[in-house]
């Protein structure tokens, strides 16, 4: 059964639409944790429209889990990368018109430049996850370069509905597997929610889940406390009854 590894970017959403200091990221970050969290992670985007890199610098000292920071492959964010230390790095895509991050990353292209890059990083003792489209190509690039952990998109899943969902989920467990075999640990995530986790809590080989909009959202109702509870829960029903 995959761990739960909260995205609190929206949090710093809210508190940038003021430019503001509240809602705190680092205070949700704890809170989150406190509702059994098993990772925090954050996306410091290049133009820093949400979190911000003192939230990323306080993050590295207060989170006591897990802290995953998804970040482009540029020279300044790996600087920062190597400077602050996260247990893991997630490679992502990066657009600047875009609302949240698009597609997966083109491994192919970022093969060389990542292989590259990665004695440092596990030198730095951080692991490196590259965010993916469950598609084969992609994978070998990714196992190519070396990488720790893929994470698979899961937003086509997310996004589609009846045969179309059954489909995409196929490719993930298609991915999921294939992952596996080339030797690469598996995370997933992007549009994951309350209805829709639990076919990809059940996926093989699946150890990290990141989940941020959803549980945000919820917790404008509901509190964070029980927004990360109620997720917990929704992953837990993917294990195993008992004595199997
Ligand atoms: N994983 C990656 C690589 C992401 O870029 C995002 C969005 O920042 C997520 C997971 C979380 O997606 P969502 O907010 O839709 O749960």
């Amino acid at each position: 059964m995959p761990r739960l590894h909260v995205n609190i970017d929206h949090v710093a959403t809210l508190r940038q639409a003021r430019l503001s200091t509240e809602p705190d990221p680092v205070l949700a970050a704890g809170l989150c944790e406190l509702a059994g969290a098993n990772g925090i992670t954050v996306h410091l985007r290049e133009d820093r429209r949400h979190i911000q890199e003192r939230d990323v610098r306080l993050l590295r000292q207060t989170v006591k889990t897990l802290l995953n920071l998804e970040m482009a492959w540029t020279e300044a964010m790996l600087a920062l990368a190597l400077e602050v230390q996260p247990d893991q790095i997630c490679v992502v895509p990066e657009k600047r018109e875009e609302l949240t991050t698009e597609g997966g990353l083109d491994a192919v292209a970022y093969e060389e430049k990542i292989r590259s890059g990665l004695p440092a990083l596990r030198e730095a003792g951080i692991e490196v996850s590259l965010f993916v489209d469950p598609a084969p190509e992609a994978l070998e690039a990714a196992a190519r370069a070396g990488a720790d952990f893929v994470e698979l998109h899961t937003g086509a899943y997310a996004n589609a509905r009846g045969a179309q969902r059954e489909n995409e989920l196929k490719r993930l467990q298609t991915a999921a597997n294939y992952a596996h075999e080339l030797g690469l640990r598996v995370n997933a995530g992007h549009g994951l929610d309350y209805e829709n986790v639990l076919p990809i809590a059940q996926l093989p080989w699946v150890e990290e889940l990141n989940i941020g909009y959803a549980i945000l959202t919820r917790a404008l109702y509901v509190g964070l406390d029980q927004a990360v509870r109620e997720m917990q829960d929704r992953i837990l029903a993917a294990a195993p009854p008992e004595g199997e």
